[in-house]
C-alpha cells in the first residue's frame, strides 16, 4: 500500500490545523508500514489514530464554529462517519484481536487523504 502524502498545496494557512493534518498523515503512515508486521503495534496505533483524529475534528469544529462556516453540520457529519468506523476497526482489532486487514486501513488512509484534499480546502477562505 502507498504512504500518503501531505504537500504545501494541501496547506490550509493555519498552522495549528496543518500540524495536526500532517500528524494524521504521519499516524496513517505508521500504520501502512507496519500493517502485517507488528499486530501490537497496529494495536496501539489505530488507537492513537483514534484519539488523534477525535482531538483533531473537535479543534477544526470549534475553529469553523467561531469562523460561522456555513457547512460546518455537514462537515460534523463527515467526521462523526470517520469515527464510527474507526471506533469499530479498534474494537474488531483490539478488543476480539481481528488482523487490521489492508481493506480497513486502505478505508481510512483514503478517508483522511480525501477529506483533507477535498472538504477541509473548503473552509479555507473562511479561516
Ligand atoms: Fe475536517
Ligand atoms: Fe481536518
Amino acid at each position: 500500500m502507498n504512504f500518503i502524502k501531505w504537500t504545501p498545496e494541501l496547506s490550509l494557512d493555519h498552522t495549528l490545523i496543518d500540524e495536526q493534518h500532517q500528524n494524521l498523515f504521519k499516524i496513517v503512515n505508521q500504520l501502512i508500514e507496519n500493517i502485517n508486521i507488528d499486530q501490537e503495534f497496529i494495536k496501539k496505533t489505530l488507537i492513537d489514530l483514534k484519539k488523534y483524529s477525535e482531538q483533531h475534528f473537535e479543534e477544526e469544529e470549534a475553529i469553523l464554529a467561531e469562523r460561522n462556516y456555513p457547512g460546518l453540520e455537514d462537515h460534523k457529519f463527515e467526521h462523526r462517519f470517520f469515527i464510527r468506523r474507526i471506533t469499530r476497526f479498534c474494537k474488531e482489532v483490539v478488543e476480539e484481536n481481528q488482523e487490521l486487514s489492508e481493506k480497513m486501513l486502505e478505508f481510512l488512509a483514503d478517508w483522511v487523504k480525501h477529506h483533507t484534499f477535498e472538504e477541509d480546502q473548503d473552509y479555507k477562505k473562511y479561516l
